[in-house]
């Protein structure tokens, strides 16, 4: 008997933001995707979740998970889906030494912040997700590698299985109809390419239009360019990004990134009816970026963008003075930005793991 004794576990999750985006599901109950995608993992110190979970026989609520101090609903099918896996899990392990506590039986309480405002309309979903899967695992005690944590991450929101891991991590989408192929791995840690660094401009803190689980199941059912995006421009992007990743080269890294952020927004647009999630700050962000490139003579800088006008731009650390000068003298000297209320949260370093 477990009495009424309480067991805890914490962790911290970081955001990621994807270089190949990830972009379409081939199976919603599993979230199984159409592509594959690779993230570049943001520092902890700028960006992360922290996680406490606890579970106690004097529980006499059940499961219950606060969010930024909000009480929040589980009843959903992904966080079910979470707990269900992590339970069967420690059930396994009790069930071999009969000699541990029965966690796997107890309710959960589950209490989760970020460190970067929610309504800064930054995705919060993959730390969210990664954290309560990793905060779960480490109060049960699974013996179960990142990787396979990821599998059960993924459930709960796709991106979130590359948010249990630090520097660069690609989710191989998997052929498998169960799913248990369709996981994330280290393409390399963040100490391989510690010059990296993320700007993230906030071009608007409103709650994004169309959700990406929505607009990516309308973009699957009605597009007709995405069709060549999964089978043809997204397996060039991934490879051309692991061989840029593992030989440090930015130009060829921040060309694919923009290419592929590009893609996935033409995808986008071609959905019936459209979806558009950049808007004029994000495109002048775009031509702020041509510019900044086009001035060095090299390519220094790429923008990228999720299913939100908010716009991360990547560059490396000897490069910081030329691309932060010249986003200040853009947010400066064009009203637009004025207009729009853009914040930088600038110079993310990356870090590796989870905390
Ligand atoms: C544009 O992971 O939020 O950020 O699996 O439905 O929860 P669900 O979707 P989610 O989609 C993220 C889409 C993206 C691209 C990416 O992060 O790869």
């Amino acid at each position: 008997m477990a009495g009424n004794k309480v067991y805890r576990a914490s962790t911290t999750a970081p955001v990621n933001i994807a270089v190949v985006k990830y972009w379409g599901k081939r199976d919603a109950k599993l979230n199984l995707p159409t592509n594959s995608s690779l993230s570049v993992t943001l520092s902890q110190a700028d960006l992360r979740t922290l996680t406490t979970a606890s579970c106690s026989a004097s529980y006499s609520d059940g499961d219950s998970l606060m969010l930024n101090g909000e009480p929040s609903d589980i009843s959903g099918a992904r966080t079910q889906a979470c707990f269900r896996e992590l339970r069967a899990r420690r059930a396994a392990l009790e069930a071999s030494n009969p000699s541990l506590p029965k966690l796997s039986t107890l309710p959960l309480k589950i209490v989760s912040e970020n460190n970067f405002p929610t309504a800064a309309g930054l995705a919060s979903s993959a730390a969210g997700f990664a954290a309560l899967v990793q905060a779960i695992a480490n109060l049960y005690e699974l013996p179960d590698s990142p990787s396979e944590l990821s599998l059960i991450a993924r459930q709960g929101s796709g991106s979130a299985c590359r948010s249990l891991f630090g520097g660069y991590v690609a989710w191989r989408m998997g052929d498998k109809e169960d799913g248990s192929d369709s996981m994330a791995d280290l393409v390399a840690p963040a100490s391989h390419w510690p010059n990296m660094r993320a700007l993230i401009l906030v071009v608007s803190a409103a709650k994004k239009g169309v959700s990406s689980t929505s607009g990516m199941q309308q973009t699957v059912a009605t597009s007709g360019l995405f069709q060549q995006r999964i089978a043809q421009v997204v397996p060039a992007n991934m490879d051309l990004m692991e061989q840029a990743i593992k030989a440090k080269d930015f130009a060829k890294f921040a060309e694919v990134t923009m290419r592929d952020s590009n893609s996935f927004h033409a995808c986008c647009a071609d959905t019936y009816p459209p979806i558009f999630y950049m808007n004029d700050v994000s495109r002048a962000a775009i031509r702020a970026v041509e510019s900044i490139n086009a001035k060095a003579g090299r390519t220094i800088a790429a923008y990228t963008f999720d299913a939100g006008p908010n716009c991360v731009v990547y560059y490396l650390e000897e490069d910081a003075p030329t691309v932060l000068g010249a986003f200040a003298g853009v947010l400066n000297g064009v009203s637009g930005w004025k207009e729009d209320s853009v914040s930088a949260q600038s110079g993310a370093k990356l870090e590796d793991g989870i905390a």
